[in-house]
This record gives C-alpha cells, sequence and structure tokens, in this order.
C-alpha cells in the first residue's frame, strides 16, 4: 500500500507558537513511547502515524530508549519515514531525547556530552536521519554539571545534528538555570517538556510561569496520564489496556478505587460538555495559552481520532472549572 497524504491535513489542526520561536507546534503532537516498539504490530502503528499527519499533526516525539526493546521505536520510525514520509520530512519537527539508560557503562545514561552526542548519533542512524528537529536532555542529572550537558546540547545544534534544544522533566529551578547557561551559550531553548495532566500538576507551581517569562514552550506529556483520564477504565481494566499489559509503564497500583471514582465525576462533566473524558482532558491542558502542545500517546488510530476531537471545544466554563477543581482536589 502506498500512502498519500491527504490533501486537507492542514484543515482543522489548531498550531501555536512555541515559546518565543520561530516554530509552531500542532495543538496535538503524537509520541511513540509506547506502541511503536519491537513488540507491537506494525500496520497498526503506521495506521496511527498516517492518521496523525492526515490530521495535521507535524510533531513526532521520539526518545533513543522507546521500544520495548529500547531503540526499537526509532528504528520502526525509521522505516515507515523512508517508506511513507520522505516527500514530508520538511513538513514533519521530529525529536528525540537521551538521558535514561539505553548502553551498558558509564556512558550510556545521564547527562555527559560524550552520552548526548553518542546517543544522539545513533538515534540518527535508527531513524535514517540527518537530523532531528529537537534535541531534549530527557531527565536532569544530578552528578553532572548543568553546564557540561547544556554545553552538549549547544554543540549538537551547532553541528547540524538538532535544530532546536529543549529539556526534559526539569524542575522549576533547574529548568530556569538551564535555559538560562542555553541562552548564554547563544541556542535558546526551545520548549520544556514535562508531565502533566489533570492528576499531576505540579508545573503550576512555578514551572509554567518561568517558561512564559522566558519565551520558552512547554509540551506536556502523558496529557492523559497513560490513559487513567479516558472512558477506558470505568468499568474495570481491560485486558489490551496499558496497565494490564507486562510491557506497560502504567501499574495496576494506580487503579485504584479511589482514582476510578474521580473519573467517574470527571466523565460526567465531560458528556455534559459533548466530549468524551480524553477530550475533556486535553481540552483542559489547552485552555492554558502556555501549554503550546499536548504530547498524547494512542494504541489505536481509534484513540487518536477521538483525541483529536479536542480541539473542536477548548472553552470552559467558570462552573465547569470549579467541579473539575472540586473533584481533583
Ligand atoms: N519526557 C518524558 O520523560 C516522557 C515520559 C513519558 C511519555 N513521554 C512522551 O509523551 C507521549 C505520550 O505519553 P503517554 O502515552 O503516556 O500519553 P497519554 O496520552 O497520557 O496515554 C496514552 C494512552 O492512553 C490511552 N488512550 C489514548 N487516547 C485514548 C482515547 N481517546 N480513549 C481511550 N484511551 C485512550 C491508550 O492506552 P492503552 O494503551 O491502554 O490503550 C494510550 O496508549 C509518549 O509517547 C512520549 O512521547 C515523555
Amino acid at each position: 500500500m502506498t500512502y498519500l497524504a491527504s490533501p486537507n491535513r492542514y484543515k482543522d489542526m489548531i498550531y501555536r507558537r512555541c515559546g518565543r520561536s520561530g516554530i509552531k507546534l500542532p495543538a496535538v503532537s503524537l509520541g511513540l513511547w509506547h506502541n511503536f516498539g519491537g513488540v507491537d504490530v506494525e500496520e497498526n502503528f503506521r495506521k496511527i502515524l498516517h492518521l496523525a499527519f492526515d490530521s495535521g499533526i507535524t510533531h513526532l516525539d521520539l526518545a533513543n530508549n522507546y521500544g520495548p526493546p529500547p531503540g526499537s521505536a526509532e528504528e520502526n520510525f525509521g522505516r515507515i519515514l523512508k517508506q511513507d514520509f520522505s516527500s514530508y520530512r520538511d513538513e514533519l519537527i521530529i525529536s528525540s531525547k537521551a538521558g535514561y539508560h539505553m548502553w551498558d557503562g558509564p556512558y550510556g545514561e545521564w547527562g555527559s556530552k560524550k552520552y548526548l552526542v553518542a546517543s544522539l548519533d545513533q538515534s540518527l542512524k535508527r531513524m535514517g536521519l540527518d537530523y532531528v528537529d529537537i534535541f531534549y536532555h530527557h531527565r536532569p542529572d544530578p552528578d553532572t554539571p548543568l553546564e557540561e550537558t547544556m554545553s552538549a546540547l549547544d554543540l549538537i545544534v551547532r553541528q547540524g545534528k538538532a535544530l532546536y534544544a529543549g529539556i526534559s522533566n526539569y524542575p522549576v529551578d533547574e529548568a530556569a538555570k538551564a535555559i538560562a547557561i542555553l541562552r548564554k551559550l547563544g541556542t535558546p531553548c526551545l520548549i520544556h517538556q514535562p508531565k502533566y495532566s489533570m492528576f499531576e500538576r505540579w508545573v503550576e507551581d512555578g514551572l509554567l510561569d518561568v517558561l512564559e517569562q522566558e519565551g520558552v514552550g512547554c509540551i506536556p506529556f502523558s496529557p492523559l496520564a497513560q490513559g487513567l483520564l479516558t472512558n477506558k477504565y470505568l468499568h474495570g481494566i481491560p485486558e489490551d489496556s496499558r496497565a494490564a499489559k507486562s510491557t506497560g509503564f502504567l501499574q495496576l497500583s494506580q487503579v485504584t478505587d479511589e482514582r476510578i471514582a474521580q473519573i467517574r465525576q470527571l466523565n460526567d462533566i465531560a458528556l455534559k460538555r459533548g466530549q468524551s473524558l480524553a477530550q475533556m482532558a486535553l481540552a483542559w491542558l489547552l485552555k492554558d495559552q502556555r501549554v503550546t502542545s499536548v504530547l498524547i500517546g494512542a494504541s489505536r488510530p481509534e484513540q487518536l481520532a477521538d483525541s483529536l476531537k479536542c480541539l473542536d471545544n477548548i472553552e470552559f466554563a467558570k462552573e465547569e472549572l470549579d467541579q473539575i477543581e472540586v473533584i481533583l482536589k
């Protein structure tokens, strides 16, 4: 089957400027952490990628360790990129990251220049790319000086192996320091990728303010709390869900009775708004203009289609927001 992108692909997507940069990102971006690895079904993830691009999702997010096995998501994506998207490369923002464990020995994780440069070279080979658009440091390293890690990002951008630099999982103080160092080096930080959803709101305690002041974009990951903020777990734990899979990162212990009760109440509000819970959870993040894009996952094309409809309504009445706050407290 030859893939031809839909001529209507830019019709319905909203694009938001990423901080004070020249780049606009789609309000919904797709991540390849789960569902695109060596253990997954190619026909399915290829369809998800087609639907994403046909819907105006120009931003695809990867990392060295995505799979399982680690590296396999980049390999699979590289193959599909070559086969289906090679003529669309300039319409895509492709990101990768390094920070978590990738290979044995002292240079296979964290934040040294040695690790970051070597890891990106490996990622480029796996994906068959000359450059990625965004390269992130995936998590702060308590032992490597921040100056070294940021100078590795600066080097990588100067070498043309990445166009922009980003940070992920950095708490507010370290984020502010990293942003300042990068600015001094002449490679401004494009974007921060934190975990942010209705169930995980630490970014509201200062990080979003810093990013706004500094002109850095924000792309929340796991905005659906890995599927908890959907209709998936309303009536138990489906066999094919992330929580039930041994390769998934959502633990069964996170699906507590208390959580389910909250999810049911949120679902009632979503239904009154004429949305699915997933759509409302994403809209709730996008109501804040400081959020550049929500970085979702999907295990099926139907989920992606459902989530994308969040864009039909990202406005909330004050009473709806108040009711949501009461449920989340
Ligand atoms: N920087 C970091 O440290 C970091 C960490 C984690 C993730 N990320 C990035 O963020 C991306 C998204 O993370 P995530 O996959 O955890 O995001 P998520 O959007 O919170 O969860 C995605 C999961 O939710 C379920 N789902 C999605 N849409 C649904 C819908 N409309 N209806 C019902 N269920 C739905 C599916 O679960 P089932 O599989 O159960 O069907 C899907 O796999 C990753 O791919 C990665 O790019 C970054």
